[in-house]
């Protein structure tokens, strides 16, 4: 097994006279430097069991023409793409590396783990960090410059801390973008404060305003009042910020849902996440988006149940008839929702197959005795298009956020670290 399931490796801005990080110095809050964590996935080499999740970097590439082709205009705003979260699971740095190649102007994150894991992996388009979190003292904002990271900020105390570093390090200006709260109540400057976060940054002209953004709460609702109204006062903060002599080149606020269904709301930068990996964000929206990932795995063992027997955690499933039985290596612990058990399906064959019993932490089993010639070592398809002898069959992530009680971009968010990515580039 390769070290990817070793715990987090530790990346350390100042090693010690060694050289060498310790793992205890990680801790940062006992003493020496905060060290950034970089997330890990289990890799390909690590992959023993047949389950996997198949990234097909083509249809990235096709989501991203989608969303170019519908914002065709007079004024054609920037896509930025939003890979946080491991890229909505679809694994960050393969999505990035795609989306570089294609020209893709700038990357958005939501963390600072993860804007240092794309640099580590060679990315070098703009990167800004949504999040705004930097850390207490000032190692987060030192590995924003050494990386050269775009951080967003939303109060005083942040801009005062990285004008203090930048005058410490007698560094010349850095560009960052002020997130205002125009009704999400979630982070950014509120209004309240707003006048003051604006005189801050015009006392400090070295942390310069390349951007002003905040974040939409209601872009996918029926009614689009409220995505209007918080439209209206982020005009509004935009003016003051000109009365403050500050002049952001780059104002931005849509989601893939607000950049599909308002043109007004483009602005000069758009930011979609969910769209890029195929999803629509609202039923009919961008009906040629392709889903970008597939989760498959194989049959390992199977058996035949009489009728009257029971199977699984809880005894939950009895066969209504003589049954066959498959038992496939994914389980809640991989992502799959412990709320599909006897009620989601998976696909074998080219068929659909109902789920058994409870799904378990790593095995889950499926009825399939209406799949003639089931065997072990069949492919199974918790998540995408399968075809096979009995023809073609697909499960969307909109399909099981249905079953579960959730969204599309739970679903893909939550396919575990443990199941590796596969590439394709067919
Ligand atoms: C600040 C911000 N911008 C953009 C996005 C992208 O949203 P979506 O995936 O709906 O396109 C997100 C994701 O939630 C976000 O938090």
């Amino acid at each position: 097994m390769s070290a990817s399931h070793a715990p987090a490796e530790l990346s350390s801005t100042t090693p010690d006279r060694n050289g060498n990080a310790s793992a205890l110095d990680g801790l940062g809050s006992i003493a020496g430097p905060v060290r950034v964590l970089r997330p890990r996935r289990a890799a390909p080499a690590d992959a023993v069991r047949p389950t996997r999740a198949e990234v097909n970097l083509a249809n990235l590439r096709h989501n991203l023409r989608v969303l170019e082709r519908a914002m065709s205009g007079a004024s054609k705003p920037q896509i930025w793409g939003v890979l946080k979260a491991d890229a909505y699971g679809h694994g960050a740095p393969a999505v990035a590396r795609t989306l570089e190649r294609t020209g893709i102007p700038g990357l958005c994150v939501a963390l600072l783990e993860e804007a240092v894991e794309l640099r580590d992996a060679g990315i070098r388009v703009p990167i800004l960090v949504m999040g705004g979190y930097y850390g207490p003292r000032r190692e987060g904002f030192e590995e924003i410059l050494a990386r050269d990271l775009v951080p967003v900020v939303y109060d005083a105390g942040q801009i005062e801390r990285l004008a203090n570093l930048l005058r410490l390090e007698q560094r010349g200006r850095v560009g960052v973008h002020l997130k205002v709260d125009t009704g999400m109540g979630r982070l950014g400057a509120a209004p309240s404060e707003l006048d003051a976060v604006l005189a801050t940054l015009a006392k400090h002209p070295e942390v310069r305003l390349d951007g002003l953004m905040t974040h939409l709460a209601c872009a996918d609702a029926d009614d689009l009042g409220v995505t209007l109204d918080q439209m209206r006062r982020f005009e509004e903060i935009e003016q003051r910020a000109r009365r403050f002599g500050l002049t952001p080149r780059l104002r931005h606020a849509s989601n893939s849902a607000a950049m599909l269904r308002l043109p007004a709301a483009r602005l000069d930068v758009v930011r979609p996440g969910v769209a890029l990996f195929g999803i629509s964000p609202c039923p009919g929206l961008a009906p040629d988006l392709k889903p970008v990932i597939r989760v498959r795995s194989e049959v390992v063992a199977l058996r035949t149940v009489e009728k009257g027997e029971r199977i699984g955690y809880g005894h939950t499933w009895e066969a209504a008839r003589q049954s066959v039985v498959a038992t496939v290596p994914m389980g809640y612990a991989d992502g799959l929702s412990r709320q599909l058990s006897n009620r989601g399906a998976a696909l074998m064959r080219g068929q659909r197959a109902p789920i058994a019993g409870t799904v378990s932490m790593d095995l889950t089993m499926l009825d399939v005795t209406d799949i003639p010639g089931a065997r072990v070592g069949d492919e199974v398809v918790f998540l995408g298009t399968q075809d096979g002898p009995l023809g073609r069959a697909t499960i969307s992530a909109e399909e099981i956020a249905g079953l579960t009680g959730t969204i599309p971009w739970e679903v893909l968010t939550s396919i575990s670290r443990r199941v590796p990515r596969f590439y394709r580039e067919p």
